[in-house]
């Protein structure tokens, strides 16, 4: 039935709790799951130093890669797959866009993720990415609140 899941993770709280849910839905029905965190390559403009016109080096797409790197091994340790088959992968561009384009692709039986994320305004009930990909979704999306 889920063949293929597809988990977006930011590496907050919230998307760890939906790729252990995604694993529980794994083990049920024998699912490969994808972790999938997006760089957000808006961040590139908030690193350096304010200017006029950006510059973008080496030294600040190492540092995101890095650091999205780690949001992948940190998420993989968090939910322990042990006997189900997961796969991290590591994209850039816009996070909802992207994560639309690769469920599409593949195509993903379901997506996974979080209510909220890193950016969680606690007046919010439902952040800007998780929100543009339940409209958009053209497979079935799984999202998961916190208490
Ligand atoms: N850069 C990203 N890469 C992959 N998945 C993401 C990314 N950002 C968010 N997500 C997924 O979307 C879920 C909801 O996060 P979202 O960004 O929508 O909320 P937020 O950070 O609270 O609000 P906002 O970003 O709008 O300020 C996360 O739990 C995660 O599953
Ligand atoms: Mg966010």
């Amino acid at each position: 039935m889920f063949k293929n899941i597809l988990v977006p993770v930011d590496g907050s709280h919230y998307s760890a709790n939906a790729a252990i849910k995604a694993v529980c839905i794994a083990k049920k029905y024998g699912s490969k799951v994808k972790l999938l965190h997006v760089v957000n390559h808006s961040q590139l403009y908030s690193l350096g130093p304010a200017q006029s016109m950006p510059v973008i080096t080496n030294t600040m797409l190492e540092a995101l890669n890095k650091g999205g790197q780690s949001i992948l091994e940190d998420t993989l340790k968090a939910i322990n797959p042990l006997t189900v088959m997961v796969e991290a992968e590591l994209a850039w561009g816009t996070p909802a866009n992207v994560i639309l384009e690769k469920a599409r692709e593949k195509p993903y039986d379901l997506i996974v993720m979080g209510s909220r994320g890193l950016g969680a305004m606690l007046s919010l009930l439902q952040g800007s990415v998780s929100e543009r990909v339940v409209k958009l979704s053209t497979c079935p999306v799984m999202i998961v609140k916190d208490r």
